[in-house]
């Protein structure tokens, strides 16, 4: 099986080049590779990839994941996060080949507090949010063999994430505000990973599953309780902290160009259930990432 990969250097994208490996030939490009087009301002180059390589399966890291910068530059967003997904997904088409491909749950309004489910109302808050779901659109519209996993809270171990943020905040300063009125579920880029790696054995086996999934680490949580556990553990592990007092704030103290949901929590039965996988709790997948982090002394 040929795999063909773009964004493989972003959070998911990392992993995935891991996760994905074993499973055939894979073919890993970036917005800088010279021998492929990854790059996602260029539709027709990342088409013209696809019909050189010929792969069975494409997944699709890349995106333009700036949610205050996409309000700026709202067209280049869009080329990204849809008309990029629209060239590939009609040359994967031609070549009967699957596009996996990942959404989020800012395609929704975020007001309530029940879990949104696939076939609810989308109605996105933000620009980042409308360039994704026509990116679900360009992609369901265009080719059959495909799955769309909606996730939300992104981290992972390498780079930047909110921990890391948290935790060097944490040594500066005896005071911090923490949002505490938007609700999700921190969800690891390994677990993407490695489910997206599951399903994709599964599709091959039975094409009916193809389709859009919520995909989120299970449990859910918000900013404030999430930046308390990261607190907690580094105490644990005998992190030296500043902080002595946690604030809980609205939303509405730290404005942003975006706006944001308040209610991030995706209802993940359906894939579980199409896939035969359990999805572990949030904190599992944060404990072992801040457990690395201590480990290696890089925070
Ligand atoms: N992060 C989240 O919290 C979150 C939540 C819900 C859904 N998602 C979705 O999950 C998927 C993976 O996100 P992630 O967290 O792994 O994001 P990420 O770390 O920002 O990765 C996105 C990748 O796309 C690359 N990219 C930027 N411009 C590009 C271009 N012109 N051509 C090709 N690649 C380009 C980025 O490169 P540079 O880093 O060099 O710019 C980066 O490597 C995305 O579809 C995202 O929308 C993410």
């Amino acid at each position: 099986m040929n795999i063909l990969l773009f964004g493989k250097t972003g959070q998911v994208g990392w992993e995935l080049q891991r996760s994905l490996a074993p499973l055939g030939h894979l073919i890993a490009v970036d917005v800088h590779s010279t021998e492929y087009c990854g790059d996602f301002s260029n539709p027709e180059g990342v088409a013209e990839t696809v019909r050189r390589i010929k792969p069975d399966v494409i997944v699709n890291a890349a995106a333009h994941t700036a949610v205050d910068k996409a309000e700026s530059e709202p067209e280049f967003a869009q080329l990204l996060n849809a008309t990029s997904v629209e060239s590939i997904a009609k040359e994967a088409e031609k070549i009967g080949a699957w596009v996996v491909h990942y959404s989020t749950d800012y395609v929704f309004p975020g007001n309530g507090e029940t879990p949104w489910v696939e076939t609810d109302e989308t109605a996105p808050l933000n620009v980042y949010g409308e360039t994704k779901l026509a990116g679900e659109k360009a992609l369901q519209d265009n080719c059959t063999k495909h799955l769309i996993f909606r996730t939300s809270w992104v981290y992972a171990g390498k780079g930047n994430n909110f921990a890391k943020t948290m935790l060097r905040l944490a040594k500066e300063r005896k005071e911090l505000s923490v949002i505490n009125d938007q609700v999700g579920a921190p969800t690891g880029a390994e677990l993407l990973a490695d489910c997206t790696a599951h399903a994709i054995r599964v599709a091959m086996n039975r094409p009916e599953v193809a389709g859009l999934y919520h995909l989120v680490a299970s449990g859910t949580t918000t900013w404030y309780d999430y930046a308390a556990l990261v607190f907690e553990e580094a105490r644990i592990a005998g992190v030296e902290l500043a902080l002595e007092q946690l604030k809980p704030v609205n939303t509405d103290a730290y404005p942003t160009p975006a706006r944001r949901p308040n209610n991030s929590r995706l209802d993940t039965q359906k894939f579980q259930q199409n896939f035969e996988l359990i999805l572990p709790s949030w904190e599992m997948g944060v404990k072992r990432m801040l457990a690395e982090l201590f480990t290696t002394q890089t925070v």
